[in-house]
């Protein structure tokens, strides 16, 4: 039996350039392994809590040493001399060290740093790939090379992670879940740089957004959404044949006072009228997915919702769940959606994480497994995306290090199988 030996955090940068923390654990056997956190922007009212320092004279107050001391001065205590294959027992004593319902003492990003860089080096202690690891160890099917979690491209960015202008947080383009990944791939960097052109034609600025996703001057949403069918229409592929649209409405983000107000529309809108602008998009561009269509706390919106279209598309829930057994378990309960959006982050360990998953398979929901608009260049999430057989991956555009990191992890994993299963 190995043990740990080591475990040691530190504070980085992130994509947005605010700090994170990034923590190194060996064994005693000289395995290592490392793990950094991302940060979201948009985040869900009852996601676990990330602890920043809120010293004014650090990084905005944004600095992590907090969290750093938490994992090197009190979880290292416990955590040193486990052994690194038993990542629920190790959760465990993370969870028992910490001892809140949100895991306020030591930060969910202490305690997930800690988690996922035990899994990882657990699987480099039993010698195998992380992906094969996850799998094996929480009992799902082995991964194929023609089964990989289809990726969702987030190409325009708005909402919190963009300009400013548009109201919604993301407008997806989702290759078919018949292409391998490797021509997923090639389809959303082909559609990336064909919308550039076609924004730039538009006189649209082409500056970025957080995720990578251009984050242009248009009137409205709807504006979006056409400029994407523009782009797809002057490239060799097909909507609605080699690839559809999803969107991540974001919506708590722009709920004010009971109403969403959108460019789209000239009034604040109820959730009920919210829903009909959303059935009547659904109705003209047939899309793939929604997520986060109505406020975190609007469950009977959710729910019409859900009656109205649920069976035509994914209705996904992120802020909504915040990767929470209990939330999953209400909105199965409610019939509110059947999608899950998994961020580990969420929730703080890899156990709690996967115990999400398998519910949400249990009761036929997709999954998808997704990054945060402040990122690291980590790939963690494309070995872990594999391994627990998630539908989709959403790691943002095409481009900028940190989400090509993850995107780059899966062609290596379709090579790797394709090398294990040759068809020829
Ligand atoms: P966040 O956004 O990482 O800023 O929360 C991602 C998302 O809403 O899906
Ligand atoms: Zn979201």
């Amino acid at each position: 039996m190995s043990k740990i030996k080591s475990v040691y955090a530190r504070e980085i940068l992130d994509s947005r350039g605010n700090p994170t923390i990034e923590t190194t654990v060996w064994s005693d056997n000289a395995h290592g392994a490392v793990a950094s956190i991302p940060s979201g922007a948009s985040t869900g009212r009852l996601e676990a809590y990330e602890m920043r320092d809120s010293d004014p004279n650090r990084f905005g107050g944004l600095g992590v040493l907090k969290a750093c001391a938490n994992v090197n001065q009190i979880i290292s205590k416990y955590i040193v001399g486990q052994d690194p294959l038993k990542q629920n027992d190790i959760d465990q004593i993370l969870l028992n060290t910490d001892g809140s319902a949100n895991k306020s003492k030591l930060g969910a990003n202490a305690i997930l740093s800690v988690s996922q860089a035990c899994f990882e080096l657990g699987a480099a202690c039993a010698e195998i790939p992380t992906f094969e690891y996850a799998a094996q160890k929480y009992g799902f099917p082995p991964a194929s090379p023609t089964h990989l979690p289809s990726p969702i491209f987030n190409l325009i960015n708005g909402g919190k992670h963009g300009a400013g202008n548009l109201d919604f947080q993301e407008f997806h383009v989702i290759p078919s879940s018949r292409k391998t990944f490797s021509a997923s791939l090639e389809m959303g960097s082909e559609l990336y740089h064909l919308l550039k052109k076609v924004l730039i034609e538009k006189k649209a600025t082409s500056s970025v957004g957080d995720e990578g996703g251009y984050a242009p001057n248009l009137v409205s949403n709807t504006d979006a959404i056409e400029l994407l069918v523009e782009t797809i229409e002057a490239s060799p592929y097909k909507l609605n044949e080699d690839l559809y649209l999803g969107l991540d409405i974001a919506a708590s983000t722009f709920f004010q006072g009971g109403k969403y107000k959108i460019s789209d529309v000239k009034d604040p809108m109820t959730g009920i009228q919210m829903g009909d602008f959303l059935i009547d998009l659904n109705r003209k561009y047939s899309l793939l997915s929604i997520e986060d269509p109505f406020d975190q706390e609007a469950w009977t919106d959710w729910e019409n919702l859900f009656a109205n279209i649920g069976k035509q598309l994914m209705i996904v829930g992120d802020d909504l769940l915040v990767t929470n057994k209990a939330r999953l378990e209400e909105a199965i309960k409610r019939s509110a959606c059947n999608a899950v959006l998994i961020k580990p982050n969420q929730i703080g360990t890899i156990s709690e994480t996967v115990a999400v998953i398998k519910l949400a398979k249990k009761n036929n929901f997709s999954v998808i497994i997704s990054h945060r608009s402040g990122d690291t260049d980590e790939d963690f999430l494309a070995d872990f995306a594999v391994g627990v057989g998630a539908d989709f991956v959403k790691f943002g555009a095409p481009g900028r290090g940190e989400r090509v990191a993850k995107y780059n992890r899966l062609l290596f994993i379709q090579e790797y199988l394709e090398s294990l299963h040759p068809t020829s």
